[in-house]
């Protein structure tokens, strides 16, 4: 799909990869972004970086664990521009510490309520929608986390597992109705959700794997997401963005 003239929702837009695509989105000429996110601060910031960039910005604040608010989100785009082309399911959290098995059993039920659950309600609604209105596409965060165990956040790597099998699941809706579904799957990427890992600092695992990885940035992440965007070939699949040694 070509980006030009396009009409975008971006979820976790108000910072980190969230951002960096909604702003490539629109140099790449996208008409509008919706910008969804908890962060109403961090949203106005990256409206203004969308509009510099090109696209008019929709900030939409948005709890993705909310059916009435992703509802209302889609709705927006709707009103707005009267077309939704592309979705980028991206809102995500980490457990944080400390590490798995001792994680707080409410914060495990969160982050699979957002990471995965919220995923699938939003691609769900998207599909539905794109159904009607001659197809689209959808990217959804994934992780290597969600490729290679990782007894730390367990949790978090078997909710970014299930949003893999749940994008390779949508891989026939391309033949059955033009909407092509992927998942993108960042390495080690330069965002806040680092800092969230360690509860509010870098975690200690961190700086010996940081000693052997270039760390990546999150426009590596949107130029991915762009790719996939880009070819109509692509649909049930997943990209992979690997941290390159040093
Ligand atoms: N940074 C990395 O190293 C890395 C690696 C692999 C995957 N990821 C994934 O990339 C995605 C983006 O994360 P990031 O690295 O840009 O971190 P980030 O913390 O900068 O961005 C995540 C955004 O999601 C938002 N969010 C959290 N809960 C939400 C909710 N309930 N409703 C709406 N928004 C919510 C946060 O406010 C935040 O702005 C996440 O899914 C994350 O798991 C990140």
């Amino acid at each position: 799909m070509k980006i030009r003239d396009k009409v975008a929702i971006v979820t976790g837009a108000a910072a980190g990869i969230g951002r960096a695509t909604a702003v490539m989105l629109a140099e790449n000429g996208a008409r509008g972004v919706v910008l969804a996110d908890l962060d109403e601060a961090g949203l106005q910031g990256t409206a203004k970086l969308v509009t510099a960039a090109g696209a008019e910005a929709i900030p939409a604040p948005t709890d993705v664990t909310r059916l009435d608010a992703l509802q209302q989100m889609y709705r927006a785009a709707d009103e707005t521009f009267g077309q939704i082309d592309i979705v980028f399911n991206n809102a995500g959290i980490v457990s944080g510490p400390p590490p798995f098995p001792d994680t707080d059993v409410a914060r495990v039920k969160l982050v699979l309520e957002i990471d995965l659950t919220s995923v699938i309600v939003s691609s769900q609604l998207a599909i539905q929608y794109m159904r009607d209105h001659g197809g689209g596409v959808i990217v959804n965060t994934a992780s290597t986390g969600g490729l290679n165990p990782y007894l730390a956040d367990a949790p978090y790597a078997a909710a970014k597992a299930g949003v893999i099998m749940f994008s390779r699941s949508c891989g026939d809706l391309k033949d059955q109705a033009g909407i092509r579904v992927n998942a993108v799957c960042p390495g080690v990427t330069e965002t806040p959700i680092l800092d969230k890992t360690g509860g509010g600092q870098r975690p200690d695992w961190l700086g010996p794997i940081l000693e052997h990885i270039q760390i990546l940035a999150p426009q590596d992440i949107a130029r991915a997401v762009v790719g996939v965007i880009e070819d109509d070939n692509m649909a049930g699949d997943y990209v992979v963005v690997q941290n390159q040694p040093k």
